[in-house]
């Protein structure tokens, strides 16, 4: 059980985030749910975890896997009712484990009430002024009326039968939201309301550098990019506009108003604009993805963390740490693709034969204890606990991700991060439930079951477990951390009695003197490479 104390936790807290659909099937139909959830909560409690955040569950056609929300107040039927996410709150509160909700303002479903309402109506009507409408340019109307392209490619702009276009920096069943409207920024109040009232302890905001454009609709000249932190991306007029921070501001107001709560933000905005979606008014902390896009390499590891944790002090916002979520291809596979690969838009065809698995699922070890001892709190997308790897090979025929459509089959899309969890070794699902996954389970998943790992001591599982339980009792009260230098291929920092260090480099180095309390691989008097060690009192 973790030590943190109720009013802080989210500064130092372990969240492990669960994708809904993957995680457990309880109902037998294939997708995962909240029965699954709830039957899988001892695996959460004995990870030692302080939260869950949990991917949208609300009503919604799965278009974009529930990032497209019919009904923020409804539990998609396939996943439960909101009855069930009450009891599974309760559940997790009676163990010690905080929920955080995942939010999308951005956007909604085209299956949700107004925007069936907006297509049924006029243009100029209050229902189109929900969402983005706009005449079209050109002598007809024909042409959209910006350049703004998709974030999943192809226009921004969809076209309706009565000639106006409406936008969507996603698909276009995710059309977006017009927040300049105040019926817009109410309901989303009464949303917030809605599940701080049935107990949830927090908010992951998706997109939250999206949701203020410019109303003149300037083309961009190809400047759409959302998942890189572009330099070009200040003054840019539809991502990280200041009008974001007035509605931030609300949202905290309603927070404010409960005991304990917070709310995280998805907002890929440059660093140096970060820390102003983290002022006291604002955001309790925001994803840290430096990371997640620093290939595996000493010096480069040692300047983002640094960068990252004075950039936290500097606000009084803790740092988040982020290896892998369901976005990016798993950093069991990333670590064992050469230093340079493009592995954000890996292409069907891309270099495969690259890939050293085995080194990949060694510095995923050393990744997890560089990750759980960094000041702030730390992310843990499900399946890294037992060292998933990337699906890469996952048929066409199954593909789900709107990327693979939008990009006329040149992007395989998120699918391969999302293959749902192994549980036992044997079973129409190894586990995940009583019939065939959604997405096929590739058969190197039987040996990662959480079933044969759990007891091993030297399964990726027991190492998460037993760093969360020592980073509880070691890593959270003193926040400081102080860089060493043990040479160039060695990241290595203190943190109050605990000494880390990693060795990144291929030649072993001397190990430090001190007690080793935890080891990603056996060390005998030297660190080997890909190896981290927690010493004690060195
Ligand atoms: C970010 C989410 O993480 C991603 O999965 C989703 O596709 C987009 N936002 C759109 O909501």
């Amino acid at each position: 059980m973790s030590n943190t104390t109720a009013s802080d936790w989210w500064r130092h807290g372990v969240v492990y985030q669960v994708y809904i659909r993957s995680f457990a099937d309880g109902n037998g139909d294939g997708q995962g749910d909240i029965a699954g959830l709830r039957d899988r909560l001892d695996h959460l409690d004995r990870l030692g975890i302080d939260a869950v955040w949990i991917n949208p569950w609300y009503a919604s056609p799965l278009n974009d896997g529930g990032y497209d929300v019919a009904d923020y107040r409804a539990i998609n039927a396939r996943f439960g009712t909101v009855d069930d996410a009450s009891a599974f709150i309760e559940e997790a509160h009676a163990r010690d484990i905080r929920v955080i909700a995942d939010l999308v303002p951005n956007h909604t479903s085209s299956e949700h009430a107004w925007f069936v309402d907006a297509l049924a109506s006029q243009p100029g009507s209050p229902a189109r002024e929900r969402y983005i409408f706009r005449d079209g340019k050109g002598v007809d109307g024909s042409e959209p009326p910006s350049d703004w392209t998709s974030v999943f490619g192809g226009p921004a702009w969809t076209r309706v039968p009565d000639g106006q276009w409406y936008l969507h920096l996603f698909d276009p069943t995710q059309p977006d939201l017009n927040w300049e409207n105040e019926e817009v920024r109410a309901e989303f109040d009464s949303i917030f309301r809605f599940w701080l009232d049935r107990g949830i302890d927090g908010f992951r905001i998706d997109v939250a550098h999206g949701m203020v454009k410019d109303t003149n609709f300037p083309d961009t000249g190809g400047r759409t990019m959302i998942l890189q932190n572009d330099q070009t991306l200040q003054g840019h007029p539809h991502w990280d506009r200041d009008g974001v921070h007035e509605i931030n501001r609300r949202w905290r107001a309603i927070l404010d108003q409960y005991d304990d709560k917070m709310m995280v933000a998805e907002a890929w905005v440059h660093p140096q604009r970060l820390p102003l979606y983290l002022r006291s008014d604002e955001y309790h902390q925001s994803f840290n993805f430096e990371l997640l896009e620093t290939p595996w390499d000493a010096k480069e590891f040692r300047t983002v963390i640094d960068a990252s944790v004075n950039a936290a002090n500097e606000v009084g916002a803790p740092s988040t740490w982020v290896l892998s979520n369901h976005d990016v291809m798993r950093h069991a596979t990333r670590y064992g693709l050469p230093n340079g690969t493009p592995w954000r838009k890996w292409p069907i065809d891309g270099p495969h034969e690259a890939l050293d698995a085995d080194l990949g699922a060694q510095r995923a070890r050393a990744a997890a204890l560089i990750t759980l001892s960094l000041p702030g709190s730390t992310y843990v997308y499900q399946g890294e606990e037992l060292g998933l790897p990337e699906v890469w090979d996952l048929p066409t025929d199954v593909l789900d991700d709107p990327v693979w459509e939008r990009s006329a089959h040149t992007e395989k899309g998120r699918d391969g991060c999302r293959v749902p969890i192994p549980w036992s070794p044997d079973g129409p699902s190894l586990g995940f439930g009583e019939v065939a996954s959604w997405l096929p389970q590739p058969d190197l998943f039987a040996d990662l079951a959480a079933s044969i790992q759990d007891g091993d001591p030297d399964s990726m599982l027991t190492l998460y477990q037993q760093a969360i339980a020592l980073r509880s009792e070691h890593l959270v009260d003193d926040q400081s951390l102080e860089m060493l230098d043990l040479g160039a291929d060695v990241l290595a920092y203190r943190r109050g009695t605990i000494t880390v260090v990693a060795n990144m480099g291929s030649d072993p180095v001397p190990l430090p003197d001190g007690t080793t309390l935890l080891a990603s691989s056996a060390v005998d008097g030297e660190l080997p490479a890909d190896t981290a060690v927690w010493i004690l009192g060195s």
